[in-house]
């Protein structure tokens, strides 16, 4: 049988310190013991430019990156892992695991850095071609128990990481936003459960897409950004509908 021929895309989402990279090695131990082909990657990186971007955009010491730089970061390196990996990996059948996708981008820039979540979803659309998951899992995380955990021992926080406390609020209620905007795509836990919890959860949820036939992963049309009036004089010139 051949239930993985469209390729079967997931995503973890959540605050810092969710636990999302464990949880996407317990899946893809999982997946792979019963025979699939796992492809487990992750953003910012996954390609040799997004790892570049990944230490621009992470590191503290590469001067001032105001917001929409910020923004444009992300979505370069989502456009190239899109592109380069995760759609070539659908193609073969493959599932493809990724650490982090669109939704990272509209909680952190988009209501995070306050660039608007309309904006932040339309630039990632674009960049994505309308790439989308078939199941994101979110790890809903309290932003205290995020940060106790990921600064455990020693750990110096990235330039994200290390955003008061109120910033990591906002984030977790965009991502719980975006999953109650859309559940049936969503898998929402709270990520306090124990590990053990949780892989079980998201493994029995994985086995009822496998189950049923995977649509392609690319839902969205293609979209337009959206070009303000002011930059785009000749498109109003034109009388009648649309
Ligand atoms: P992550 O890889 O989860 O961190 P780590 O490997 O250190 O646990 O994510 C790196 C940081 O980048 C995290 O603070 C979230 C942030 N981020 C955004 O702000 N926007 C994005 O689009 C993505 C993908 C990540």
């Amino acid at each position: 049988m051949n239930k993985q021929k469209a390729g079967l895309f997931i995503a973890f989402e959540g605050g810092d310190g969710a636990g999302k990279s464990t949880q996407a090695a317990r899946l893809a131990a999982a997946l792979e013991s019963t025979g699939h082909t796992v492809l487990r990657t992750r953003e910012p990186g996954g390609t040799p430019i997004g790892e570049k971007l990944r230490s621009l955009v992470l590191d503290h010491g590469n001067g001032e990156i105001d917001a929409h730089t910020e923004a444009l970061i992300f979505a370069a390196s989502r456009a190239a892992h899109a592109t380069q990996v995760i759609r070539p990996a659908l193609g073969r059948g493959e599932i493809v695991l990724t650490d982090r996708y669109i939704d990272s981008s509209v909680a952190y820039q988009g209501a995070g850095r306050n660039l608007g979540q309309d904006a932040v979803q339309s630039l990632n659309e674009w960049a994505t071609s309308g790439l989308q998951p078939h199941l994101t899992v979110l790890l809903d995380v309290d932003p205290q128990l995020g940060r106790r955990r990921r600064t455990a021992g020693q750990a110096a926080e990235d330039r994200l990481e290390s955003e008061a406390d109120e910033f990591h609020t906002r984030i977790r209620s965009a991502f719980l936003d975006l999953a109650a905007g859309r559940p049936a795509s969503y898998l929402v836990l709270p990520a306090h459960l124990p590990v053990e919890e949780l892989a079980a959860q998201i493994l029995a949820r994985v086995k009822t897409l496998l189950d049923a036939p995977i649509p392609e992963a690319t839902h969205a049309p293609a979209p337009q950004l959206a070009v303000p009036e002011a930059a785009a004089p000749e498109a109003a010139s034109d009388g009648g509908g649309a």
